[in-house]
């Protein structure tokens, strides 16, 4: 047999299934698997049959490859990424390409790029996005690193992602860790807009009394229609309508109300603190996560802080699409998309990464888990205008802003005398109400800061610094 076309090290899931992708598209393969157990299974398994080799050693699995090589590296992110890179390192040779298909910080991957080029390597971070079911038929694929890296695997790669009417959804997104990054914001758009529809589900159950099927059906309804037909929303649907096989009941009820994460969505905070970009709702979504693991706390809170009295307030009707209620989801995605496309602004700026915004859009439209019919839009405003501040500022985006606002705002306050959090839905508001207003009342914080700091200030009617002896 002759040498394999590609080399996947970690037989996870998404491993497993992206491997299995490459061979479909002509790829013969070599695995390897750091417990050998785990290859065999899957040789014998879901590999049997196919183009696929094992490798016991790592010597073995570079031994195996055609050159330059082209190695994916599916392992968890952190230490087992560069324990990775350690381990195969001493069997690669000149021009060979590391791939890293993981959730990595993008920080990591910009001092790996550079190490690994400078041992004449190439290496790639490259986001996957679509979950188990898109990384087998086709994932959207987010990858960084030096162009030339990426020309060495663009074949491969364009094969392998997910297909929509304009080409594949995988593009060179840029130098060192742009990669990671643009996933990592997606992800935060990602928790964004889970936690939206979370806050629809409880308002439509809480306020209308409505049950799972009745919600599925007004969120099949909304996956009919332009601004929220996505793969959030479809699942959404099929989430709220299982049944939990014991009890027949709505399965959804008998889950714990405690939300994890693994990362991606504190660090796309945590990266838009720190450039000073605001994604409130990005944030509230987060927060929600982590708030949501207090239950403890929160069952002793309830007991010391009882709910205001029951408030109710209209949502709409199912037969409308609960209108009120399906604008507020309108808004707040849309904004969720615009505070992440804000933030991948200032990084590309900050990190030369010199994203295009509009093919940013292009790829997300297929394979990946916050694809959305909305993402046409998104591209066709980026390609209109490049630099583009923020997405509301598009002329199709402001339009709907303004149509949806007063949805948003009738939902949002009916949410608030009735004691039920909507914090993504709430930030939004927010948000716009921010974005939109030319006077702040950050004229006082600025007063504030000059009277007990002398921080300064400047005036409305003439310029240069100035303090005030406020107290006095
Ligand atoms: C992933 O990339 O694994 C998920 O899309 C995000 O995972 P999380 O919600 O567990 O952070």
């Amino acid at each position: 047999m002759g040498k394999a076309h590609f080399g996947l090290i970690g037989l996870g899931v998404m491993g497993e299934n992206l491997v299995l992708n490459a061979e479909r598209n002509g790829y013969s393969s070599v695995v390897y698997n750091r417990t050998y157990a785990k290859t065999e299974e899957f040789l014998a398994g879901r590999g049997a049959g196919k183009d696929i080799v094992g490798a016991a050693t790592l010597q073995d699995f570079v031994g195996a490859l055609e050159r330059p090589r082209r190695i994916l590296m599916m392992v968890k992110a952190g230490q087992p990424v560069d324990d990775t890179i350690d381990a195969i390192s001493p069997f690669l040779e000149e021009g060979d390409l590391l791939i890293d298909g993981g959730n990595s910080l993008y920080a990591d991957t910009d001092r790996r790029v550079a190490e690994l080029e400078r041992k004449s390597f190439g290496y790639i971070g490259m986001g996957v996005s679509g979950g188990a079911k898109g990384a087998l038929e086709g994932p959207s694929m987010m990858p960084g690193g030096t162009k030339a890296a990426y020309d060495a695997i663009e074949p491969l790669v364009r094969k392998m992602a997910a297909q929509v009417s304009d080409g594949p959804c995988v593009t060179y997104i840029g130098p060192g860790g742009a990669g990671h990054f643009v996933k990592t914001v997606h992800n935060g758009i990602e928790y964004a807009i889970e936690q939206i529809l979370a806050e629809a589900y409880d308002l439509m159950k809480r306020i209308a009394g409505m049950n799972g099927d009745q919600m599925a059906d007004v969120l099949a309804g909304w996956n009919e229609t332009e601004e929220l037909a996505s793969f959030l929303v479809e699942i959404t649907e099929v989430c709220l309508r299982t049944k939990d096989p014991e009890t027949g009941a709505d399965l959804v009820e008998a889950i714990v109300d405690a939300a994890g994460q693994k990362g991606t969505g504190l660090w796309t905070v945590v990266s838009a603190l720190e450039m000073g970009v605001p994604v409130p709702t990005i944030y509230a979504a987060l927060n929600a996560r982590v708030l949501s693991s207090l239950r403890p706390e929160r069952l002793a809170a309830g007991a010391l802080l009882p709910a205001p009295p029951a408030h109710s307030f209209s949502l709409g009707e199912p037969a409308d699409g609960m209108a009120p209620l399906r604008d507020a989801c309108i808004a707040a995605c849309i904004v969720s998309y615009g505070q992440g496309m804000a933030l991948l602004q200032e990084a590309s700026k900050l990190h030369d990464y010199n994203l295009n915004f509009s093919a940013i859009g292009q790829i997300w439209k297929g394979g990946c888990i916050i694809r959305a019919r909305l993402l046409q839009r998104i591209q066709n405003a980026y390609s209109a205008n490049p630099t583009l501040a923020n997405l509301v500022l598009d002329p199709w985006f402001a339009e709907q802003i303004n149509r949806r606002l007063p949805g948003l705002r009738q939902v949002v306050a009916g949410a608030a005398l009735a004691g039920i959090p909507v914090p993504c839905l709430s930030s939004t508001l927010d948000y716009i109400d921010s974005y939109r207003s030319g006077r702040l009342p950050q004229n006082l914080v600025q007063a504030m800061r000059d009277c007990f700091g002398s921080h300064t200030y400047e005036r409305t009617d003439k310029s240069g610094s100035f303090h005030t002896e406020w107290l006095d």
